[in-house]
């Protein structure tokens, strides 16, 4: 087990704050390596930067007051708006105040657990088109898991909330959608710095066409649903006509736009890097996977995946929350001072950037024993019900919480399941990723695997 651990990619935090140079280097490269060993012991850590107040809180009851009791003290901010806003304009991911608490309202009955309990055939139907596909492949052939499930999870958030809206080149759309958010962490880093909003850096222009053609797709896929209504229940009739029950008004087409593409960002790399991370895990540990392995089968009774197994399989979910600690899609959550405040101690000025760094959270040595170690074990019930809330936060905490974790949930499970039960990941030998901050936590260079296991028994067994 130990020799394991000690094989887990992570990233190993430098003893004292880097010299400035290098902490910029960093934040542009991978911010989490600019990260002191403090943030793994301490409850709050202030640095400056270029004269920039930065405040790390990573005691759980501090991120309550951040998160929860005093949330009206913070917003999303500069940082956010700059690195998200000319895409998402002012959607619900990055809007504060009124405007953001109506868009929530508009989307959360989409997003209720009966309703998305509807989506679960969508998710199943995604899931075994890529085991189609992977069984089609030569035997042994490496893929990059990193790009099969971001592949997968994309046909999900396309087909559950677009559905019939034949028009959308989906490739096109994903390829458009990974490069937009490339060159995102220039962007924050010159937010962080100060940097006046016009500085040019590597992939400008780039980055302006595919959101312009990311736009484009959509605003004529608006039309064509306003020539063509009545496609039901699908998140973009919903925009199309969600009224704010105080003021009566509603989404004009660019508020529509904006927030198909915050569901379509939000709402797949991050799912997609939650089981690229697990299914890492699981071949590192093969007891565990076995494991997961029985309780499919058992669950399922040897048959295809269905709805109603989902949510029969608890261990293949406490796997997934574990994976989710070591490494948490969202690594980052980032808030600004809207007003001065006191925190255990500490004046945090108006405008100060409050992060709140998840990775660090997740592997704090006040918080998890052996913080390193993957160890499902810790999301069993009871073990759960007895930690802080606020330990554990990839989908972050109080008003502003991912408003489709439950979607994320069952989605994972459903994926995870139809394809560990026709095969197993052999990570390649020798590999070891580098988990990397660009906006949510990727494999800097993917998650090269060989598909083994028996696909053609499987089948059989599943008469499909
Ligand atoms: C494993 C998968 C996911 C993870 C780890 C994740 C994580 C997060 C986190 C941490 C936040 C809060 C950010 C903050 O407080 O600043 C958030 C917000 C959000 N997420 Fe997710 N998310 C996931 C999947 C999804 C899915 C599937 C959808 C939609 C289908 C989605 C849509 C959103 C939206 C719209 C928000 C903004 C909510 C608001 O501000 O009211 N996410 N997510």
């Amino acid at each position: 087990m130990l020799t394991q651990a000690a094989r887990l990619a992570r990233i190993e935090p430098p003893d004292q704050p880097l010299p400035v140079f290098r902490r910029l280097r960093a934040i542009v490269d991978n911010p989490i390596k600019a990260w002191p060993r403090a943030l793994y012991r301490d409850r709050i850590y202030r640095s400056r930067l270029l004269g920039r107040d930065i405040i790390y809180v990573m005691a759980p009851d501090l991120i309550r007051t951040v998160l929860l009791d005093d949330a009206d003290s913070f917003e999303k901010g500069e940082v956010a708006r700059r690195a998200l806003g000319p895409a998402l304009g002012d959607a619900i991911l990055i809007a504060d105040g009124s405007r953001w608490r109506w868009q929530r309202r508009a989307v959360a009955a989409l997003f209720r657990q009966e309703r998305i309990r509807d989506f679960l055939p969508d998710m199943i139907a995604a899931a075994e088109r890529t085991r189609d596909r992977w069984q089609a492949m030569p035997p042994a052939a490496e893929i990059d898991v990193a790009h099969e499930m971001t592949q997968t999870t994309f046909d999900i958030i396309l087909r559950t909330m677009l559905p019939g809206r034949g028009s959308i080149d989906p490739d096109l759309m994903e390829r458009s959608v990974t490069s937009y958010l490339e060159s995102t962490s220039w962007v924050i880093a010159l937010a962080m710095v100060g940097a006046p909003r016009w500085t040019p850096f590597p992939g400008i222009y780039r980055r302006h066409r595919n959101r312009k053609r990311l736009h484009a797709m959509l605003e004529s896929l608006i039309l064509e649903a306003r020539r063509t209504p009545g496609h039901g229940n699908d998140l973009l009739t919903h925009l199309m006509t969600a009224t704010d029950p105080e003021t009566g008004r509603s989404m004009d087409p660019i508020d529509v736009r904006n927030n198909l593409l915050t569901f379509i960002t939000a709402g797949h790399e991050t799912t997609a890097l939650a089981l690229t991370w697990t299914f890492y895990l699981l071949s590192l540990h093969p007891e565990i996977e076995q494991r997961v392995k029985g309780e499919i089968a058992a669950v399922t009774g040897g048959g295809p995946v269905r709805p109603e197994h989902i949510e029969a399989l608890g261990f293949t979910n406490q796997v997934i929350q574990e994976a989710m600690r070591l490494y948490p899609p969202a690594a980052l959550i980032v808030r600004a001072a809207r007003r001065d405040v006191v925190l255990d101690g500490e004046q945090i000025r108006a405008g100060s950037t409050v992060y709140i760094p998840v990775y660090a959270v997740h592997r704090h040595e006040k918080l998890w024993s052996d913080p390193d170690r993957f160890d499902p074990s810790r999301f069993e019930p009871e073990a759960a019900k007895a930690r802080d809330r606020c330990s554990y936060l990839p989908f972050g905490a109080g008003p502003r919480i991912c408003v489709g974790q439950g979607f994320a949930q069952m989605e994972a499970a459903a994926v995870l399941a139809t394809l560990l039960r026709s095969f197993q990941l052999e990570l390649r030998p020798g590999y070891t990723p580098e988990p990397r901050l660009r906006v949510t936590l990727r494999p800097a260079t993917g998650m090269p695997m060989r598909i083994t296991g028996s696909a053609r028994e499987s089948r059989q067994a599943s008469g499909n």
